[in-house]
């Protein structure tokens, strides 16, 4: 079936010519095309452009839907997700709101360790379950294209497991998922005393495992005080490009890591949090093209310092927006709330927020060749929002004006 969308008060298409992403000034053209008209030929979008240009002759393959009074976007792109987990950790959050912090509760053997511990003991099919609940929650907020990373089986059977589970999402599901290996994100109890053994246990069999088995696109690291050192983290996402995954960096999260340093040296696709990145992370950042995805819902949520967003924008590195969905630092998955941060928290314009939610957080995935924004030979995921321009949408927060999820010129019903 063909879908064809006439008469929508703006088609906002974050147009962007070929460019693989947007920086500096070019985040703020978001394309408009008032009272836009969008056609999907199998799952493609094959024509777009202003209503009264529109000229093709409408026949029964076409469904066609009148969206006056509505505008229309690209479907939303999460680039950094921990969604597969089972349990979850109200109690940190009620122990931080007592001036307990995220670190402390960690040493307590909650954070990390706590979620491993429920996924270890949850099958593969539960946790299947339970994420295909999130994933559904986050189509009807507009998300169609989701990166998803392991890194709460932190051992050979339990982290491939998850990336199994992730797999077989990517298969089933019609929303778009991305697979990562995060084995470096906590070292596990049992190699508590000896961080080595668990680093040899990443590089000699997990990552050869994943990489040839291909079940993860993109090798992550947490690369913090505490977690991973900058040159574990190194030898790690090497290792990882050998088999095919390129480099992902959670990088400057609590405190100043070189995290972004790291990103740009080992030619990262993304740089994700950034809350301690220093100038010359910036620098190096900007001169590698390497994403910057920020993530203010984990600002939110701990209480923590933002990302200096404005900074990165203006140094020239794209920035592109993500939830960082997890049981700990971020529990939220509408990626309308995370802009609406953007703007109040971080001196974002509503039409970066855009442009950092699409195109920019699609190249954060190495996707933006074919999704991200509303062109002919893209594909068709759209949102249809019930609202009268693209401002609205960051302006009337924790309202969600979406109305129709399409997925390659499918409209999903929940
Ligand atoms: O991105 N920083 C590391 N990982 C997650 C937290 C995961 C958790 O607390 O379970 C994050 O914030
Ligand atoms: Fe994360």
């Amino acid at each position: 079936m063909n879908l064809l969308i006439k008469n929508a008060r703006q088609v906002v298409t974050v147009a962007s010519s070929g460019k693989r992403l947007k920086v500096g000034r070019e985040m703020r053209d978001l394309g408009v095309i008032e009272n836009g008209t969008v056609l999907v030929q199998q799952g493609r979008i094959a024509w777009v452009g202003r209503s009264v240009d529109f000229s093709m002759d409408i026949d029964a393959s076409m469904e066609v839907i009148d969206a006056s009074d509505r505008i229309l976007l690209p479907g939303f792109v999460d680039p950094h997700t921990h969604l597969v987990f089972a349990g979850s950790r109200e109690g940190e959050f009620a122990l931080r709101t007592e001036g307990a912090s995220y670190r402390q509760i960690a040493e307590k053997g909650g954070g990390i360790l706590a979620t491993v511990a429920k996924v270890r003991e949850t099958s593969k099919k539960h946790l299947k379950k339970l994420a295909l609940r999130h994933l559904t929650e986050m189509m009807k907020l507009g998300t169609t294209t989701v990166e998803v990373k392991s890194g709460y089986g932190l051992d050979f059977d339990n982290e491939l497991k998850m990336l199994e589970a992730i797999n077989e999402l990517v298969k089933e599901e019609l929303i778009n998922v991305v697979p990562t290996f995060l084995g470096a994100h906590a070292v596990p109890t049992e190699y508590r005393d000896r961080k080595s053994d668990y680093i040899r246990l990443i590089v000699e069999r997990l990552i050869p495992y994943v990489g040839t088995k291909k079940l993860a696109e993109f090798c992550d690291v947490f690369c913090e005080a505490g977690y991973f050192g900058m040159e574990e983290c190194e030898q790690i996402l090497e290792e990882g490009k050998k088999f095919g995954m390129r480099p992902k960096v959670h990088a400057d999260e609590f405190n100043p890591s070189s995290g972004a340093e790291l990103a740009a040296r080992v030619g990262a696709v993304s740089a994700d949090h950034l809350e301690y990145v220093n100038e010359r992370g910036i620098e190096l950042m900007g001169h590698k093209g390497v994403v910057a995805t920020l993530l203010p819902g984990v600002s939110f949520f701990l209480g923590h310092s933002y990302a200096p967003a404005r900074k990165l924008i203006d140094a020239g590195v794209p920035v592109a927006l993500a939830t960082d969905f997890n049981p700990g630092s971020c529990m939220c998955y509408s990626m309308p709330l995370m802009m609406t941060m953007a703007c109040t928290q971080m001196g974002m314009t509503p039409e970066e927020v855009i442009t950092a939610s699409t195109l920019n957080a699609a190249a954060a995935v190495s996707r933006s060749h074919e999704l991200g924004s509303i062109e002919v030979g893209k594909r068709g995921d759209l949102i249809l929002l019930n609202i009268g321009n693209y401002r609205f949408l960051p302006y009337h927060f924790g309202a969600n004006h979406v109305v129709k999820t399409i997925i390659q010129g499918t409209m999903l019903e929940f």
